[in-house]
């Protein structure tokens, strides 16, 4: 830049007179005022304070001024500056305000408008009580086993003993997939997980299988065609029938509570021998509503016991026909239902609301583990 130019005539640099410095100013103000978004304001602001803004240009000039002249105009040139910055302060605020106001607005939340709410669902309780009851044996030391829904007809009823005349096999009880003679069946119970664990697993077994089984029954408030067992399957040396009670035992009470226990009733099935029933104590009287006209008990219709599953220790003639030795090896099974076990658990008096997959069934047990 120059040196100062003591000759040099202030008065001739017009663009930093008084009058035009405050045309300058004006100009800046109106547009300022008249900008209506914090957007245009920042136009405003490059058109008036920027580089090439009439009073930067005019700034370029002080420079040059002699000492006086350039104090002056320095002076002037400040005030005006400080004109033009105030109004951009004061009208950035003021549209800060009013964009802050309309967002309020515009994002506000009317929580009082309907919405498309889905309800949320439940755990289906039968699922919850398949892991409950894995959990029980686990603990014991029992293995998970699964099977086929699909299963053959040898591993659901030949290798069980069931003879090929049961009545069980024919069509009014059993599905096959295909012709009656096609060899294949929805499996009719969870029994031959029993077959597959033995054929499959190292000795000493002790498995526990819960899982979806089929029977061509009538949808009713007691019956349907897919229902759910339980099936538990110990095979090791020296197994007994007090191994059996004892195991039914700790299962109804962590299912049923403490102190509640099991009965056995002489039955028949063909792949256990001796075989039994298993009643459950009633949970909710204990016994005392048995001969007791005043107390009666809806869960066990006064019986005192509620039926629960079937039981026995594995027929020789299973074990040799899955290759282990009844001579060195013997072993328990007990299956149960688990749409029964929750009926009278929960006091659910038809199990067409266990199928159903409603939503206000599954959401009453929430989502208890
Ligand atoms: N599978 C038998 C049923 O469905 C129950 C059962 C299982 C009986 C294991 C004895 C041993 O009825």
């Amino acid at each position: 830049m120059s040196a100062p130019n003591k000759s040099f005539d202030p008065v001739e640099v017009t663009t930093l007179s008084p009058e035009v410095l405050a045309g300058f100013v004006s100009e800046a103000i109106s547009a300022i005022s008249a900008a209506n978004s914090l957007d245009e304001l920042k136009e405003v602001r490059l058109a008036h304070t920027g580089d090439r803004s009439p009073l930067s240009l005019a700034n370029r000039e002080i420079g040059a001024l002699p000492p006086a002249a350039k104090a002056e105009a320095g002076k002037r040139m400040g005030e005006s500056r400080g004109a033009v910055n105030a109004a951009l302060a004061a009208r950035t605020q003021e549209l800060e305000t009013l964009r802050d106001a309309a967002l309020l607005i515009e994002e506000s939340v009317d929580v009082t408008t309907a919405t498309g709410v889905r309800a949320q669902g439940g755990r289906h309780p039968l699922t919850t009580i398949q892991e409950q009851i894995a959990d029980v044996f686990v603990a014991l030391g029992y293995q998970l086993a699964e099977g086929p829904e699909i299963e053959s007809e040898w591993l659901n009823f030949d290798a069980l003993n069931i003879a090929p005349d049961h009545p069980a096999r024919t069509m009014q009880d059993t599905f096959f997939i295909g012709s009656e003679d096609s060899g294949i069946v929805l499996r009719t119970h969870t029994s031959p997980v029993q077959i597959r664990s033995m054929l499959n697993r190292e000795l000493p077994i002790y498995v526990i299988c819960p899982g979806r089984v089929f029977r061509t029954d009538e949808l009713d408030s007691t019956h349907s065609p897919v229902f759910h067992q339980v099936e538990g399957l110990v095979i090791d040396k020296g197994i007994t029938m007090a191994d059996l009670k004892g195991t039914l035992d700790h299962f109804a009470q962590s299912m049923f509570g403490e102190g509640i226990v099991t009965r056995l009733r002489p039955s028949y099935f063909p792949f256990t021998e001796p075989s039994a029933e298993v009643d459950l104590q009633c949970f909710v009287c204990r016994g005392t509503s048995v001969d007791n006209p005043d107390a009666p008990c809806r869960t066990c219709r006064s019986e005192g016991w509620i039926e629960w599953g079937g039981c026995g220790m594995v027929n020789p003639k299973v074990l040799v026909a899955t290759g282990i030795d009844p001579e060195i090896y013997s072993g328990f099974a007990f299956g149960m239902g688990l749409e029964r076990t929750l009926m009278f658990r929960h006091g659910i008096t038809d199990m067409r609301d266990m199928v159903e997959g409603d939503v206000r069934f599954t959401r009453a047990f929430g989502l208890g583990v």
